[in-house]
């Protein structure tokens, strides 16, 4: 049995809102990367499946979807520093536009493995992230987001994607329990 109600949730990003920022960020990479070329998105599981998957419908280029599986909260609420790879396959992206699709960078340690294991084992030609969630304030790694959605303080967040003890993530929009 979970400790905490979906009812006790403090919404901070409805459904209306994550859907038009999606939008927004799809349309600056589209800019970005050009329609011509093929881009590689590489989803991090399982907080960014659902935010992968809705961004990839607005995107004009040629899209190629991958998935990894790293760890690094387990089940509690706060970041354990630690990098857990659970499934780091990808094919070759030696030369090829990646983008890293996160739910959210807190500490920046997952996302510095991320970009360690991609830049030294694939050699992208571009290589950039992107997060619905900058927790800035909670970073210890000096790492920034290409894109971000919103920013969020030092709170633990759920919905869209992130979960509360591997719950919720199926949850519409964005919130926190309030104590
Ligand atoms: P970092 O390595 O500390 O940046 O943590 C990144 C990972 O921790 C994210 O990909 C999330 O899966 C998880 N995480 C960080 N903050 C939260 C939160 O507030 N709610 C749920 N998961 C979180
Ligand atoms: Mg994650």
């Amino acid at each position: 049995m979970l400790d905490r109600k979906v009812e006790d949730l403090k919404i901070l990003f409805s459904k209306e809102e994550i859907e038009n920022k999606i939008i927004e960020l799809a349309d600056k990479i589209n800019k970005d990367f050009g329609t011509k070329d093929d881009l590689t998105l590489v989803c991090v599981l399982k907080g960014s499946s659902i935010f992968c998957c809705d961004l990839s419908k607005h995107l004009k280029m040629p899209v190629q979807m991958e998935f990894i599986r790293v760890s690094s909260y387990g089940n509690t609420q706060t970041s354990s520093g630690h990098v857990q790879a659970m499934d780091l396959t990808l094919p070759n992206l030696e030369n090829k536009n990646v983008l890293i699709v996160e739910d959210i960078i807190d500490t920046g340690c997952t996302m510095q493995f991320l970009i360690d294991m991609l830049c030294r084992t694939h050699k992208p030609k571009n290589l950039k992230v992107v997060t619905v969630l900058n927790k800035k304030i909670a970073r210890k790694i000096p790492i920034e987001p290409d894109y971000y959605g919103f920013e969020v303080d030092d709170k633990f967040v759920v919905g869209y994607g992130l979960d509360y003890e591997g719950y919720m993530r199926n949850l519409p929009y964005i919130g926190y329990f309030e104590n």
